[in-house]
């Protein structure tokens, strides 16, 4: 019985793209592993979004060449394919195949030839969401794409290379994905997409769909109880799909929208043209929607010609909004992008001290947010046990991870009512309530 092993890297769109490519191996025979050196196929799905990320890939991809078997078909799909092309080959020359994030549906091409060297990086489209075939199951919070690509063009970013630009996907495509997740699985559904909330699908009958119309859509499946997205840019989050937050209530009341800067210079360098008044404008009009909806946001800092007052500026921004759940990097220049080449590039020591003191506000506003639900009591999805086996994991309607003492509720629903008992920076803890 052949094997495959998978390694997933980066973004919850990599997370998908691996589900799909496990479910062409299942359909085929293979069954999954997690040894490399039993593997009979070997996938790497890359992020190239820091030169961090890339460099991991490498590190993986020479450990992976030390264990793997001599006969083991071994290749690298994804960012990282498609941001170094070719030279894979001359710094890897064990791989079999290096194939870009709209072209992982031609590993069957590799299996059927193996002695042939497979590279195509090319923008070619979505139509590897069709060619693949659906998974069997489906997770119990269950990714679906929606639009891939990006039109923004952000300085510092190396997605509009890998990904080329927007697509959206066909509203009824879509749809059939999101019923298939429901009817295999899924309680939870998270629209992905690199700008989610500029997905617009115009029908060949004219019809214009919008991410609001695949809220309402969803909401409507009685086995999907929780729908997000992410991630969201600024100034997309139309009146549309703020109203759905309003009248929804399965939309959860958590909205990942990044600003990645809080100083106006920074973000017109980052090409990020939204003011910080439009920027709170929309936050005061989703909070108006719904008034417990909690925010979280990524930051960059160190952008080049960042000052100690613009960096001010963004821990203002971060006290002001009140940003739960949020990711801060450094700054890392990418090749392809023109922040890379801009002058006054930030010294590393700076950049390193900058993150510690924004990611110490960052946690401080979370564990007063994680404080604040003490008392309260929030329907939470069942994630699994912890380690000890004896604590069950739930995730709040914030994504906030939720320790429980107990045992899974016999009526095997995943959904459950959970009065919130404790905080701490990381985590809540609650128990169940019986009513
Ligand atoms: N350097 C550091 N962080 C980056 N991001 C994107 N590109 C870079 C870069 N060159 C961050 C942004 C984005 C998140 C996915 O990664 O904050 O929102
Ligand atoms: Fe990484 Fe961005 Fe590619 Fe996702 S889209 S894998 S975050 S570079």
């Amino acid at each position: 019985m052949k094997k495959y092993f998978i390694q997933t890297f980066g973004c919850q769109m990599n997370v998908y793209d691996s589900w799909r490519i496990a479910a062409m191996l299942d359909a085929r025979g293979y069954k999954p592993t997690n040894d490399v050196a039993d593997a009979d196929i070997i996938i790497l799905n890359t992020c190239a979004v820091r030169e961090k990320a890339t460099n991991k890939v490498f590190s993986a991809l020479g450990r992976v060449r030390d264990a793997k078997k001599p006969s083991a078909l071994f290749g690298i799909v994804g960012c990282v394919a498609r941001e170094v092309g070719a030279n894979a080959f001359h710094r890897i020359p064990e791989l079999n195949f290096v194939l870009g994030p709209q072209s992982y549906h031609k590993i069957p091409q590799i299996l059927e030839n193996p002695d042939a060297r497979l590279l195509n990086i090319d923008l070619s489209g979505l139509e590897k969401f069709d060619e693949l075939p659906q998974m069997v199951t489906s997770p119990t919070v269950c990714y679906i794409p929606i639009q891939e690509g990006c039109n923004h063009c952000c300085t510092y970013c190396i997605v509009p290379y890998t990904r080329g630009q927007e697509l959206s996907r066909s509203f009824d495509d879509v749809m059939r994905d999101t019923k298939h997740a429901a009817q295999t699985g899924a309680v939870e559904i998270c629209f992905l997409g690199q700008n989610v909330n500029g997905y617009k699908y115009t029908a060949p009958d004219g019809t214009i769909y919008r991410l609001s119309d695949l809220i309402r859509e969803t909401a409507k499946i009685p086995e999907i109880q929780r729908i997000r997205f992410t991630s969201s840019y600024p100034t997309e989050m139309s009146d549309d799909l703020i109203g759905m937050f309003a009248i929804e209530p399965k939309l959860l009341p958590f909205l990942n929208m990044p600003i990645q800067s809080g100083s106006p210079d920074v973000l017109k360098r980052m090409n990020r043209p939204y003011s910080l008044d439009g920027y709170m404008e929309i936050i005061n009009k989703l909070r108006a929607a719904r008034p417990d909806i909690q925010i979280s946001s990524d930051f960059i800092v160190g952008f080049p010609g960042e000052t100690d007052s613009d960096f001010e500026q963004t821990l203002d921004i971060a006290k002001r909004v009140g940003y739960i759940n949020s990711y801060s990097f450094k700054y890392s220049p990418r090749p392809h992008t023109a922040a890379a080449i801009m002058p006054n590039q930030v010294p590393e020591n700076i950049k390193k001290e900058r993150l510690a003191i924004l990611d110490s506000l960052l946690n401080d506003i979370q564990h007063e947010f994680n404080d604040s639900c003490v008392g309260k009591t929030m329907m939470c999805l069942y994630e699994g046990s912890d380690k000890t086996g004896q604590h069950l994991i739930y995730r709040t309607p914030y994504m906030q991870q939720c320790v429980v003492r107990g045992t899974i509720p016999e009526s095997g629903e995943k959904i459950s009512k959970i009065k919130i008992t404790g905080a701490s920076k990381a985590s809540i803890r609650g128990e169940f309530v019986n009513d």
